[in-house]
């Protein structure tokens, strides 16, 4: 995959990668080599409130500061960051090319002239873009599937200018799902080396569930919902009638009276199970009938016990649910439990181990 932003130009530089999330701004730091690495550091801070909405930065002010403080708390040894763009405003598709365009050159002038249908987005001067020859397309052989990914410009302008407020270098600004998957694979190993394996990576946020879909260690497919923990916590303090942030604090803190569990819980887990049975089918549907192996579950929303079992059972597949703790034997563990909240901003580092193809 080729990022939207990439200064690393054939080098290698040790990046912090931050993950803007709309609960929590997250990084994390890593030491060690490709295929043998340790998680050396990670921290978040809350959001201030609204300050991201669909992953798109609302006060830059606030998330500056932010930003700042998650630094200082992990007092970080490099200043050389890799972040993330995600949202609606960000695109990734598979579109099939004919193969006599193979060049940089050829594909740039392709992707140039049909910018306006490729990408939707209203002002596409403002777009920035990127692309990867994925490989032949299947049903017609004159033809190359090629990776787009597209975001509005604005979005990595206030990225930058964020993390170069904090003093921070911006080496590279991928996208979400991207990192998402590059970490389920540095977990989950048979990712990378059984070809014939498709992956679904469900990423549960606060308020977005993120599908992706893996084939051959790369992401292929990817779709948004407007889903995640919140809906949890908000049936959580309208059933028990108790305010937002007491019903969030019973939902982390497992305190949940045991009715909840004939109630309140069955009732968000099979809400949720139906979105990923729906993505399933969606994806299934583009793809031929592709049939997928295996689901990788990350994010906070996934932090909820059981659920892993209970989705197994119910879309009749084997789920993962990596533990980032395995990887940060040094770290004490009450800097976090599990850690699923974190795959994204390890992805993110993990692009120190990758030199830049670009
Ligand atoms: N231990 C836990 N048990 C249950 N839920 C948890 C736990 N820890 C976090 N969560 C939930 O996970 C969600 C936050 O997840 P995450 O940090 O991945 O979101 P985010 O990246 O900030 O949001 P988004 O990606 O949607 O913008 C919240 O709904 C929170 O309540
Ligand atoms: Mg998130």
């Amino acid at each position: 995959m080729r990022y939207l932003v990439n200064k690393n130009q054939g080098n290698f530089y040790s990046m912090i990668g931050i993950d803007f999330g709309s609960q929590s701004i997250k990084a994390v730091a890593i030491k060690g080599k490709k295929g043998s690495f340790q998680i050396e550091q990670c921290s978040e801070v809350p959001t201030p409130k609204g300050a991201i909405m669909d992953y798109q930065i609302q006060n830059q002010e606030a998330v500056t500061k932010a930003v700042g403080t998650l630094l200082k708390q992990m007092g970080a040894k490099t200043k050389y960051v890799a972040t993330s763009v995600s949202g609606s405003n960000v695109i990734s598709k598979i579109i099939p090319v004919e193969n006599t365009i193979d060049t940089d050159e050829a594909l740039q002038d392709f992707i140039s002239r049909e910018s306006e249908s490729i990408v939707p987005f209203a002002n596409s001067e403002e777009v920035s873009l990127d692309y990867e020859i994925v490989g032949p397309n299947l049903e017609d052989p004159s033809k190359n599937d090629v990776l787009i990914s597209a975001t509005k410009t604005q979005n990595i302008r206030d990225r930058d200018i964020i993390l170069s407020e904090c003093g921070c270098d911006v080496k590279v600004i991928d996208l979400s799902v991207h990192a998402m998957g590059r970490a389920a694979t540095a977990l989950v190993p048979e990712l990378a080396n059984t070809e014939s394996k498709v992956c679904a990576v469900v990423d549960i946020g606060a308020v977005t569930m993120t599908f992706g879909i893996m084939v051959n260690g790369e992401i292929v497919y990817s779709r948004l919902q407007s889903f995640g923990g919140d809906n949890y916590t908000q049936s959580i303090a309208h059933f028990y009638n108790v305010p937002y942030e007491e019903a969030e604090k019973m939902k982390v803190q497992e305190r949940l009276p045991t009715d909840a569990k004939h109630d309140v819980e069955p009732q968000h887990f099979s809400m949720l199970c139906n979105q990923i049975k729906r993505n399933l089918q969606l994806y299934s549907s583009a793809s031929n009938n592709t049939k997928v192996d295996l689901v990788v579950l990350t994010g906070g929303g996934s932090l909820v016990p059981n659920l892993a079992d209970y989705l197994s059972n119910q879309i009749k597949k084997e789920v993962r649910h990596p533990n980032l703790l395995d990887l940060a034997p040094n770290l004490k563990t009450d800097v976090f439990k599990h850690g699923a909240k974190y795959m994204t901003a390890l992805g993110l580092a993990l692009r120190s181990f990758e030199p830049c193809q670009i």
